[in-house]
């Protein structure tokens, strides 16, 4: 059996990435797909998630939540993501190791931790490093102000001030150079009828038409 392809899906808020998510089901059928996210996945990694994005863990340090975000991945990617390609079926995440990289090595300021991010990613991930990662990528001065008035539940990350997201965003262009995957950048800014026909294209490209 044809092993299913690997997709992760990344951005900031206000990018569009929740909504986009959502149509994937437009495009193709849903059956072939498993849509899943990060931290989560799983019932253990969704505890982890828990613990990750909760109030006790507001002033955790990112050596903390690195530590967090692999050992919740690491359980994922064994029981969902593994499972879910070897017997053909496409895995989407929503977030994935692309996210530690930008939120605790670059938006925590922690790059004494960007070797052993590389080793333990080379160590957990294997073979199933994803195929592909698409970044919509949107300022955060953009991205907040779309996102401004919405109501809705915000995590502690969520409500860090404007310089830790501008981190972050730089983090995830610094993961697209330094690490360099397979990776598709969509310039999330502009109206998002355009983003997803990019975002469709940039699937239909990785699986082909349905
Ligand atoms: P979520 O509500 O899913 O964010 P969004 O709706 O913006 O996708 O919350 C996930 C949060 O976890 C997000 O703020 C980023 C953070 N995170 C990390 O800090 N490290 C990680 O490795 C991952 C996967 C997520």
């Amino acid at each position: 059996m044809k092993r299913g392809k690997f997709i992760v899906i990344e951005g900031g808020d206000g990018s569009g990435k929740t909504t986009l998510l959502k149509s994937v089901g437009e495009v193709f059928p849903l059956k072939k797909f498993r849509l899943t996210r990060e931290p989560g996945g799983t019932p253990l990694s969704e505890i982890i998630r828990g613990v990750m994005l909760s109030d006790e863990a507001r002033r955790a340090s990112a050596e903390t939540q690195f530590c967090l975000a692999w050992a919740a991945r690491a359980h994922h990617l064994q029981n969902l993501v593994v499972p879910a390609l070897e017997s053909g079926v496409h895995v989407i995440s929503d977030r994935f190791d692309s996210s530690t990289f930008a939120f605790q090595v670059h938006g925590q300021e922690a790059p004494h931790l960007e070797g052993l991010f590389r080793e333990i990613r080379r160590i957990y991930l294997g073979r199933y490093a994803p195929d592909m990662y698409i970044f919509l990528h949107v300022s955060p001065k953009v991205g907040m102000r779309r996102t401004a008035g919405r109501v809705g539940e915000r995590n502690h990350f969520d409500r860090r001030k404007f310089e830790f997201h501008q981190k972050v965003t730089e983090g995830y262009l610094d993961f697209f150079k330094k690490i360099n995957p397979p990776h598709v950048i969509i310039d999330a800014s502009k109206s998002l009828e355009e983003v997803k026909r990019n975002f469709h294209q940039a699937l239909c490209n990785i699986i082909g038409r349905k």
